[in-house]
């Protein structure tokens, strides 16, 4: 497993990428406050930070406009790609949608299954208003 400095580098490179050239109802200066603020919260709370900043920087990963697999075709990441093309249409629901995206990336990128269960929590939850 990378250290927290270098997992959070891929997932931010990753979002770059992917947010460059489209447009996010919350775009890249959204998430990046939501991740400067989880943390500074996650830290005064005790909470696991790396989980904390991984929710934060993936939470919208799954507010993504409709034609977003097609823009993305041909890219690197295929794999996650047609995983994202299967689901994005049918999904309503941001949250549930992003949750299955980060569980995807997070595995690729060797999170413990622990770890992914709860970043997708997380993820899952902001959406619903719920604890
Ligand atoms: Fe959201
Ligand atoms: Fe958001």
């Amino acid at each position: 497993m990378m250290e927290h400095a270098q997992l959070i580098e891929r997932i931010r490179a990753f979002l770059e990428t992917y947010q460059a050239d489209l447009s996010y109802c919350h775009g890249a200066d959204h998430v990046r406050r939501v991740a400067k603020l989880g943390v500074k919260v996650g830290t005064q709370e005790g909470a696991d930070c790396q989980i904390v900043e991984t929710a934060a920087l993936l939470h919208d990963i799954g507010n993504v406009p409709l034609g977003w697999s097609k823009l993305a075709l041909g890219r690197d990441e295929n794999d996650f790609l047609d995983f994202l093309a299967l689901y994005v249409l049918p999904s309503t629901d941001h949250g549930e949608l992003g949750a299955l995206i980060a569980e995807r990336f997070l595995e690729r990128l060797g999170y413990s299954n622990e770890e992914r269960q709860h970043v997708k929590r997380i993820i899952s939850e902001h959406t619903k208003g719920t604890e």
